[in-house]
């Protein structure tokens, strides 16, 4: 049985982007795997949150997770922070990766923009870290959306680096798990720029926690064009506001964007956007409500996260002892 690792970030209220290109995958995949479902707040610390809202998100996120139907008994859901074998193994792969290989990363030229000099080293080093989540549990597979490809040909990389440098084929590589409908989800008001948790727009995303109607609300207010739906995503081809859209509906309708755009041939936006608001919220809205229930126990959810942590750091503290054996550390 393979071994799936993935991780979202605790900054902020998650979005449909998150929903579609990871935790709907991760749901579907639980009973293909053995999984590993992190919180990866060292990563959150790149932005410097305040240590209110790291706690806070962090059991948002949690909640998110469980209420979308990650199963506490069937994946190990835990704090990157909470098991040290991913810092440790983060260092170890640091000294293996070339600069060169980092420089490369678009996210971080995205992320770090026109300040480059300013950026934190955090933010930098941020894929030897991801890729020292992965590699530590020797995860087989990672479900992730697309803007993640970059980060994990680079873990690839890096494993691949500590096998030749140590004469040992002690990684396998990971495997990306890119589905293709809904990996990439884009904003709201501009087909061209992705969902993201940055965007200063509020009507840009749809959030997890927003109510039926706003969720009504932002998708009246999603920019589209005045032509009428066509039977196929090639007569739509520069249309990106309606194939995000069409490609939302798809993907929550489990059906391919092809039979999305044959059911709606013809029909306006505002027939389409009717029937796109009524099915994210019957998708939603139960997600919502179960996260509600479940924050009004705080107590409940660190529990679960502890065993979670404890799960986690059996697996990740035998993995080390075996690569610090490897490199060739002294036992202590
Ligand atoms: P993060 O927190 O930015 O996003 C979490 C997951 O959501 C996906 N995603 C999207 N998918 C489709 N459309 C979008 N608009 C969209 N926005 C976000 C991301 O692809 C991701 O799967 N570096 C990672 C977290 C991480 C990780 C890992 C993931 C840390 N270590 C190890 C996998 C394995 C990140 O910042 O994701």
């Amino acid at each position: 049985m393979g071994r799936i690792f993935s991780g979202i970030q605790p900054t902020g209220d998650l979005h449909l982007g998150n929903y579609l290109g990871a935790i709907r995958n991760w749901v579907k995949l639980q009973d293909q795997y053995k999984n590993l479902f992190c919180l990866v707040d060292l990563h959150a610390l790149t932005t410097l949150p305040n240590p209110q809202d790291m706690t806070k998100w962090t059991r948002e996120v949690a909640a998110a997770y469980i209420a979308a139907g990650i199963d506490s008994a069937k994946s190990i859901i835990f704090s990157q922070s909470a098991v040290p074998a991913h810092s440790e193994l983060a260092w170890i792969l640091s000294c293996l990766t070339p600069l060169g290989w980092l420089n490369r990363m678009t996210q971080f030229k995205e992320k770090a923009g026109k300040h480059r000099e300013k950026a934190n080293l955090g933010l930098y080093a941020y894929p030897v870290l991801m890729a020292a989540d992965i590699l530590i549990y020797r995860a087989t597979h990672v479900p992730v959306g697309e803007d993640q490809k970059q980060h994990l040909e680079l873990a690839r990389d890096i494993a691949g680096a500590f096998n030749r440098q140590y004469g040992k084929d002690y990684f396998e590589l990971p495997e990306p798990l890119i589905l293709k409908t809904a990996a990439r989800v884009m904003s709201l008001r501009d087909g061209t720029s992705k969902m993201s948790k940055s965007d200063p727009s509020d009507y840009s995303r749809l959030h997890f926690m927003d109510d039926p109607d706003t969720i009504a609300l932002k998708i009246r207010k999603a920019k589209t064009d005045p032509d009428p739906i066509t039977g196929t995503p090639q007569t739509m081809e520069n249309r990106p506001e309606a194939l995000n859209l069409l490609g939302i509906y798809a993907a929550l309708s489990d059906i391919t964007l092809e039979e999305a755009c044959r059911i709606f041939e013809g029909a306006s936006f505002s027939a389409f956007k009717k029937s796109l608001a009524d099915q994210i919220i019957s998708i939603m809205d139960p997600i919502r409500q179960e996260m509600l229930a479940l924050l009004k126990d705080p107590g409940n959810l660190d529990r679960i996260l502890q065993k979670g942590a404890e799960e986690a750091n059996t697996l990740a503290s035998q993995h080390l002892r075996e690569i610090k054996e490897i490199i060739g550390f002294l036992r202590t």
